[in-house]
C-alpha cells in the first residue's frame, strides 16, 4: 500500500531544508531555522565506540510511566495529517494505524489536537483507547474552559497520560482562532494537573531549566523538551543544546522526554546519554505511517530500534542505564 503525501518533499534525510517555512505543510516556521537547528545540533555529538568487553547481548528495554518499552522511543503527536501531509486519511485512521504499529513494536505514541475538537482530538484519543490504551493524548493550551472540556472527553478513555503542548501558544493560526490559546503559568498548570486526576500529566514545549522547575512545582509528572519541531519560533535554540541543563535542574524528580530532529537510533542514544528518559520522533514516522500505514510505521520504528541496539552494543552498554555522558563526545565541527 502506498498513499500520497504530496505536501512533504520526502527527502532522504528529513532535515527541514526543503520544507522551510511551509506551514500548513511539515516545515519549520519562518526561515525554518529552528527545525534545521534541531537536526544539526545532534550531529555535534559522536558516540564513543568501545567493544573491549564481554557483552554478548544488549537489553534496550526501559520502563516509563509503568509501561515497559522495547527501547526508549515514543512517537510525537502530529495533528492535521491531511492538511500537513496532503494525504487522504483522517487523523482517526492515521492514529489508529500508528497506535497499532507502536503496540506491536513495544512502544507508545502521542496523539495531537486542533481547533476541530471532534476530528483532531476526540477521535484520535478514541483511537488510542480502542487500540489498548498504549498512548498519550495531547491538549493545546486553549483557554481553560476548552481544556476542561477536552479532559472530560478523555476521562473514560484508557490512555497512558495527558500532555499539554504549552508551546502551541505560539502557533499563529491558533492565537486568533475561534478557540484561542494562551500562555499557561504555574497556577494554570497546577489546575490542569488536578483535572488530570490520577493520570500522569506531561508538559510539552519546555526549553529552559526555569520552565522545567515551574512544571515540576505545578505537579507535572513529566516534560518534553521541545520547540514543537521548530514550528512556533524561528531561530529557537535546538533541543539538544538545552537538554543537559534541564536534566541537571530537574535532578531526576520527573520524567524527561525530548524531541526535534531525531532521525536515527544513534541520535536517540545521544539524548539518553545526556539524561533524557525517552525520545519522541515525529515527522519521519508520520510520513511512513501516512504513506504505508501500519507496516510502514513498523518498518520505520524497527529501523530506529536496530540502530539503537547496535549503538548500545558498539559502545559497551548492556542496558539503557549504562548509556551515560561518558559514551558520547562533543566534536569540533
Ligand atoms: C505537521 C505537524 C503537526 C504537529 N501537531 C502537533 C500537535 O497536535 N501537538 C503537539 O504537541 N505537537 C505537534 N507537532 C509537533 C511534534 O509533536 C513534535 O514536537 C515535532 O514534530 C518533533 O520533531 P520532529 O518532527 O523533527 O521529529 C506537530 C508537528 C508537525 C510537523
Amino acid at each position: 500500500m502506498t498513499r500520497e503525501a504530496n505536501l512533504c518533499k520526502q527527502c532522504p534525510v528529513c532535515n527541514g531544508v526543503a520544507c522551510r517555512g511551509q506551514i500548513p505543510g511539515v516545515g519549520g516556521i519562518g526561515q525554518g531555522t529552528a527545525f534545521i537547528n534541531n537536526v544539526q545540533a545532534l550531529k555535534k555529538y559522536g558516540l564513543l565506540m568501545d567493544v573491549v568487553n564481554n557483552i554478548q547481548t544488549v537489553d534496550a528495554s526501559t520502563t516509563l510511566f509503568g509501561k515497559t518499552y522495547s527501547f526508549p522511543l515514543l512517537i510525537a503527536p502530529i495533528a492535521g495529517i491531511k492538511n500537513n501531509y496532503g494525504t487522504d486519511i483522517p487523523d482517526y485512521v492515521y492514529n489508529s494505524e500508528l497506535a497499532k504499529a507502536c503496540d506491536e513494536e513495544g512502544i507508545s505514541c502521542f496523539v495531537g489536537d486542533g481547533i476541530d475538537m471532534e476530528n483532531f482530538f476526540h477521535l484520535p484519543a478514541r483511537a488510542i483507547h480502542e487500540q489498548g490504551g498504549q498512548g498519550f493524548v495531547t491538549i493545546k493550551p486553549w483557554v481553560m474552559d476548552k481544556v476542561v472540556e477536552r479532559i472530560n472527553l478523555v476521562k473514560e478513555f484508557d490512555v497512558l497520560g495527558i500532555a499539554m503542548d504549552v508551546d502551541a501558544a505560539g502557533l499563529p493560526l491558533l492565537r486568533n482562532s475561534v478557540t484561542p490559546v494562551e500562555n499557561k503559568d504555574e497556577n494554570a498548570l497546577r489546575k490542569i494537573k488536578e483535572l488530570c486526576g490520577d493520570k500522569p500529566f506531561i508538559v510539552k514545549g519546555i526549553m529552559t531549566p526555569e520552565a522545567a522547575l515551574i512544571a515540576l512545582r505545578a505537579g507535572a509528572n513529566g516534560i518534553v523538551v521541545s520547540n514543537h519541531g521548530g514550528r512556533v519560533l524561528d531561530d529557537a535554540c535546538a533541543t539538544m543544546d538545552v537538554l543537559e541543563e534541564i536534566v541537571e535542574a530537574v535532578q531526576g524528580k520527573m520524567t524527561i522526554f525530548v524531541d526535534g530532529g531525531f532521525r536515527t537510533g544513534t541520535d536517540i542514544f545521544k539524548a539518553i546519554a545526556l539524561g533524557a528518559d525517552g525520545v519522541l520522533v515525529g515527522r519521519p514516522i508520520a510520513l511512513a505511517c501516512a504513506t504505508e500505514g501500519i507496516e510502514g510505521a513498523k518498518k520505520a520504528i524497527n529501523k530506529l530500534k536496530t540502530e539503537f541496539n547496535h549503538a548500545m552494543r558498539m559502545t559497551g552498554c548492556a542496558t539503557v542505564k549504562d548509556i551515560t555522558k561518558r559514551k558520547i563526545k562533543k566534536q569540533t565541527m
